[in-house]
């Protein structure tokens, strides 16, 4: 991937900084370190290790222990392949939330130890909004509508007065959550993604057959608990043919909804550009679908690459540079993390510009 990027915003300061950035929200560990330079991003590493349970759902306390082995070899490796030693950093980002609890408290401790030791600026960000911003960094579109989807999230958003809005969300799971508890309620997870594809997506292949389950779509909002239950029962004692039948009618079905939500927040807005992000923008039936979606509108589309459409550490030292160029920063003992924080909860002084 190319390494540099142009600031899509009139950024109030230009001098030279580098941002280092600590993501740990979920099952993800991830250092990335950025630098600022003439108005462009230039990503100096972005390494990550993702744990991954052996059977059943992520317990997050596991998860923490992953994190707390991986932090610090990590941190290493990102300084190395930056070329760059602790004293050069400009200011220490971490993930605030939302997320699991002890997972968050990994990058919160390291990068409030390393503030303080270190003497620099530490800056809490919003997982949600990091997530947009690297792909709004990416993609260069100009306020786009966003579709935000992932294992803890399913949201239409745009920017609007400042923040970002929720246009329309799931009332009940997430979509990656969906995907994953119905591949391993049935068996063909873990693992849940090999070779880039989901496990759903592999068994999808094994039937063209599509069986009618619960679409439910409300306004804008959307919910997958009815569908995950008629899926589970449908799945109930079928061959392989049978489940992938229903794989296949799982996703159609989900999917469909998003792009009808889409759509309509699209028609709402009179956004001119559409941006896929979060670990599920790596799914190609999903990219797909919204590629036609934009494409029949007639605006421009970009899906964030898998290398950084998952949690990661670059999207942390990303938007913590932006929040910290319009002078936000806290005092180590005031970094908190919190697990229900919303994308609408705060303002984003970029986005006023
Ligand atoms: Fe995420």
């Amino acid at each position: 991937m190319p390494l540099l990027y142009k600031v899509p915003y009139n950024i109030p300061v230009d001098r030279e900084l580098i941002s280092l950035g600590f993501e740990s929200t979920s099952h993800t560990f991830g250092v990335g370190v950025v630098r600022l330079r003439n108005g462009f991003v230039e990503v100096l590493a972005n390494v990550n290790s993702q744990y991954k349970p052996l059977k059943g759902g992520l317990h997050p306390r596991e998860a923490a222990l992953h994190h707390m082995e991986k932090a610090y070899p990590l941190l290493k490796q990102a300084l190395r392949e930056a070329g760059i030693g602790l004293g050069d950093v400009s200011l220490v980002s971490y993930s605030m939330g939302p997320g699991l609890g002890p997972c968050l408290r990994v990058s919160a401790s390291v990068a409030r130890f390393l503030a303080s030791h270190y003497g620099k600026p530490l800056v809490p960000v919003n997982h949600a909004v990091a997530h947009i911003e690297v792909g709004r960094l990416f993609s260069g579109l100009e306020d786009p509508l966003v579709i935000y989807v992932s294992g803890g999230n399913t949201m239409i958003v745009a920017a609007r007065g400042g923040g970002y809005r929720v246009l329309g969300e799931t009332l009940d799971i997430p979509l990656g959550n969906l995907l994953d508890t119905f591949a391993r309620e049935v068996g063909i997870a873990p693992p849940y993604v090999v070779n880039g594809k989901h496990a759903v997506d592999v068994c999808a292949e094994w039937s063209r057959e599509f069986i009618p389950l619960p679409y439910t779509v409300k306004g804008s909002d959307l919910s997958f608990s009815g569908l995950l239950t008629a899926a589970l029962q449908k799945a109930r004692g079928v061959g392989r043919e049978g489940l992938g039948a229903v794989c296949n009618s799982l996703r159609e079905t989900a999917f469909n909804m998003l792009v009808e939500v889409a759509e309509r927040s699209l028609l709402l807005t009179g956004k001119k550009s559409l941006l896929l992000v979060g670990g599920v923008a790596s799914n190609t039936v999903l990219k797909w679908k919204l590629e036609k979606l934009a494409e029949t509108h007639g605006i421009p589309y970009y899906g964030t690459p898998p290398e950084v459409a998952g949690d990661n550490g670059l999207m942390i030292s990303y938007t913590g540079l932006l929040t910290y160029l319009y002078g936000v920063s806290v005092e180590p003992e005031k970094a908190v993390v919190k697990q229900r924080l919303r994308l609408d909860e705060g303002d984003y002084p970029w986005l006023k510009e």
